[in-house]
């Protein structure tokens, strides 16, 4: 049996890497499985299945040492060049590890298994096993595939790569999610239409297709009697979401977030990411009624400059944008507010970029990620000339991350003597009268409180700012569990 973490974070930069982490003390007779996730958090929770799948099937428990594994699987992300270079450098090392052990399995996943396919197992022969993101669920039927031709010689094996996109089954077929904390997030659509011309997901993660609304509402409803009392919704473009319902007709996703606060038990919703196009009136009359909804929202613009955004083919302009936030701010006036940033896009000129510079300014975001723009195979973007030395957009960059950084030290600053709603997660390790939680805008609060909160929303007043994610409060009013 495996249990899983949640990662609290609302956002993540999509170039981060993480170990999928044990919560168990284990037998050491027990077959281990090592999983290294690379990019969102639609990888993250990717991740997570595979691990309750692979314990529910063969028994495996999760270990974050590779040295001990009996299967390694690689959890990929290609939205940027230097992702995807990661995933060879890693695989060179895995190498290593199965010329010790030759029957350890090695097993490949995600969006650069999607792109890449075979051409995997061709530039590294020792990969034992090629699926996509859509075909996870087979992982199982995979390995007993493999098992069963271990000793047959190489040219009777057939090649286990599995990258297609078979709808939406994968979700009929993956166990229900293991729950450790108060935090989960719940997967309610794959893929992208979208098609923004700098962008690879649509290819590697297919186009849009939406869990029947039953499933999603049931799987919530599951995790808050077990305890979550915060739901992430995820998918590339959550405001896409066209779920079936049971009458046959199409839920979209404001409606699902009524549906969802009626949960008992879920006192808290998040969601990433959404498009600005289609950040509708009726999402933003969502946070005017659903108290539930966090006063923070990652909205990725890519650009402050209109000639800029017409060529990633966002189809909005900057007014569009500005527009949407400000009514979004008319019904919820401490809106905390996040977006990502691609500098150096084909095309950039100086002011262009002076515009962005000045759009972040103005947006008062209260903390962002930002990229150079990394040319991806088979993306329209990647045909357009682009004559700006990498040097200039490294220049950019850092000016770009040097506002954002000042802004997010600016919103930590300004949270001195306000009331933030918290979800108490923990008792601090380093002392017992200590509880830990999470404003909505993701930054850690610590309290004088009792252990027996643990998993209650408490309403804060700050009192001290400590670091940039840590501050210091004092409890004002326990809310009631909402189980
Ligand atoms: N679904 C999200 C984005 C997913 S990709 C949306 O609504 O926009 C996460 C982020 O990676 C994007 O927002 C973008 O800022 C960045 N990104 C995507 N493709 C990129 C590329 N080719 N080069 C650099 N950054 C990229
Ligand atoms: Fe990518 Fe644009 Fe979709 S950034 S994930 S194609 S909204």
């Amino acid at each position: 049996m495996t249990v899983q973490t949640f990662t609290p974070s609302a956002t993540k930069a999509a170039s981060e890497n993480t170990v999928t982490q044990p919560t168990h003390t284990t037998d050491v007779s027990m077959k281990k499985l090592y999983i290294e996730t690379q990019g969102c958090q639609m990888n993250e929770y990717d991740s997570h299945r595979m691990a309750d799948l692979l314990g529910d099937s063969h028994g495996y428990v999760l270990t974050t040492n590779p040295n001990e594994a009996d299967i390694l699987l690689m959890n990929t992300c290609s939205i940027r060049e230097k992702a995807q270079e990661k995933v060879f450098s890693e695989l060179g090392r895995w190498r290593k590890l199965k010329e010790q052990n030759p029957d350890l399995v090695i097993g490949v996943g995600g969006c650069v298994a999607s792109q890449e396919g075979d051409n995997i197992q061709k530039r590294a022969p020792y990969v034992d096993m090629v699926f996509g993101p859509q075909t996870l669920h087979r992982l199982p039927q995979m390995l007993d595939q493999h098992q069963a031709q271990v000793e047959k010689p190489k040219k009777e094996k057939i090649k286990l790569v599995d990258i297609s996109f078979p709808d939406i089954e994968k979700f009929d077929f993956l166990p229900e999610p293991r729950v450790e904390g108060f935090k989960a997030f719940v997967s309610i659509m794959e893929g992208c239409s979208k098609y923004c011309s700098f962008c690879v997901v649509p290819y590697t993660r297919g186009e849009e297709v939406s869990r029947p609304l039953d499933d999603v509402l049931a799987e919530i409803a599951g995790l808050a009697e077990k305890g979550v009392r915060e739901i992430s919704l995820l998918g590339q473009n959550v405001n896409g979401y066209r779920g079936e319902t049971f009458e046959g007709g199409i839920c979209t996703f404001p409606e699902l977030l009524r549906l969802v606060a009626e949960i008992p038990g879920i006192g808290r919703l998040r969601y990433t990411t959404s498009h600005p196009l289609e950040f509708s009136d009726e999402l933003i009359q969502c946070y005017r009624d659903l108290p539930q909804m966090v006063s923070h929202l990652h909205l990725p613009v890519q650009s402050g400059s209109n000639d800029v955004l017409q060529a990633m083919k966002r189809n909005h302009t900057i007014d569009v944008y500005i527009d949407k936030i400000a009514k979004l701010r008319k019904v919820r006036p401490d809106m905390h507010l996040s977006s990502d940033f691609i500098i150096g896009f084909p095309g950039e000129t100086d002011e262009h970029f002076a515009e962005t510079l000045q759009f972040i300014k103005d947006l008062d975001f209260d903390h962002s990620y930002s990229f150079v723009y990394s040319k991806r195979p088979g993306t329209p973007a990647s045909e357009l000339p682009d004559e700006t030395p990498e040097q200039v957009k490294k220049d950019r960059l850092a000016q770009v991350q040097q506002v954002i950084k000042q802004s997010s030290i600016d919103k930590t600053d300004a949270m001195l003597g306000k009331i933030e709603r918290v979800l108490i997660e923990k008792v601090s390790d380093k002392d017992p009268n200590l509880l830990i939680g999470t404003a909505d805008n993701t930054r850690l609060v610590t309290f004088i409180g009792d252990a027996a909160w643990v998993g209650r929303f408490a309403e804060i007043e700050i009192t001290e700012i400590k670091t940039l994610n840590l501050v210091y409060g004092e409890l004002l009013n326990l809310e009631p569990d909402v189980a």
